[in-house]
């Protein structure tokens, strides 16, 4: 039932992008965000939100929204994070990366539409009532500035090899990932009608499972070949960065993950809610993943 729930929900996630992404876009710049954000990704994110949404009965055409939005921060953060400037990686989602195949500025360009353009599929003209559109645009806002996303990548460019301590890990990755995952959370609960008990429950599991998921991520980096990664493995360590894996070892991260894990299914279980049980699939997908 969840994989045939995942499915479909991929399926209209990626037409509602084929759709918003607009080729029309000047001088190749549409040909490089469709590039970017369309045909491959694990679309984890629009999950969350799609998820959420249902577990508080949410409005679907708000809710498919939001899921693409949210799609679109995260590839930009992709784009712009494999840029010389910062990881400087020539993979991603199987093939070259955005400023690979078409130059500097166009990826810088393309992250730069690819942002703007999550706000403009987030307020219809018709559709969503404005107050909802404010409201996800701020979460959304929030999440990728500089208290989240955008926030955490500066943290992570200035520890290029500085030994953190683990809450600056943690700081780190909460920022620069986990906030958007949280963020993808509270996006699908704003689409429906939820108590703050609730609100809080899902704001705690979206926390978890948002850190679980970098843990993961810097597991893999180590642990995963590059072609089943569709980018390049062994990263971090080439570029010094302090990771789970540095701090703690292999092992004992596996073991945080699956700590967190837990704590984001106790999330669950306070929320109240009766139909969370994709929301606790997709946390056990988060750790259990091989890509
Ligand atoms: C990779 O995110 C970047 C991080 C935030 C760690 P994903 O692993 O979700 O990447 P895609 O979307 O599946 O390519
Ligand atoms: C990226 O973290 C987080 C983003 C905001 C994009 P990483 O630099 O570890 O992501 P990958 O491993 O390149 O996907
Ligand atoms: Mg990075
Ligand atoms: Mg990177
Ligand atoms: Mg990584």
């Amino acid at each position: 039932m969840f994989d045939q729930w995942v499915k479909r929900s991929l399926q209209d996630v990626e037409s509602a992008l084929e759709a918003w992404v607009p080729d029309e876009a000047p001088a190749g710049l549409g040909e490089a965000m469709r590039y970017a954000v369309l045909g491959a990704g694990k679309r984890l994110r629009p999950l969350l939100v799609l998820a959420a949404a249902e577990a508080v009965d949410g409005l679907g055409q708000a809710a498919m929204r939001a899921a693409c939005a949210v799609e679109l921060i995260h590839a930009y953060s992709l784009v712009h994070d494999d840029m010389p400037c910062m990881d400087n990686d020539v993979l991603r989602r199987g093939k070259p990366t955005l400023h690979v195949q078409y130059g500097e500025a166009q990826a810088m360009l393309a992250g730069d539409a690819m942002q703007a353009l999550a706000f403009e599929v987030l307020t219809p003209d018709e559709g969503v009532d404005p107050a909802l559109q404010a409201r996800l645009c701020r979460l959304l806002a929030r999440a990728s500035g500089y208290a989240g996303m955008a926030g955490g990548q500066a943290i992570d460019l200035a520890s290029i090899g500085k030994p953190l301590t683990e809450t600056e890990l943690r700081d780190m990755h909460r920022r620069k990932t986990g906030v958007l995952l949280q963020g993808s959370v509270l996006m699908g609960a704003a689409c429906g009608r939820v108590s703050d008990k609730a609100w809080n429950a899902l704001s705690d599991y979206g926390a978890a499972l948002g850190l679980a998921f970098q843990v993961v991520d810097d597991i893999l980096d180590v642990t995963q070949d590059s072609s089943v990664l569709g980018k390049t493995a062994g990263k971090d360590q080439d570029c010094n960065k302090p990771t789970y894996v540095s701090l703690l070892g292999l092992e004992a991260a596996g073991r945080y993950a699956d700590e967190l894990r837990l704590e984001a299914h106790r999330a669950l279980a306070a929320s109240g809610l009766a139909n969370t049980a994709w929301l606790g699939l997709l946390a056990d997908k988060v750790v259990d993943r091989q890509h």
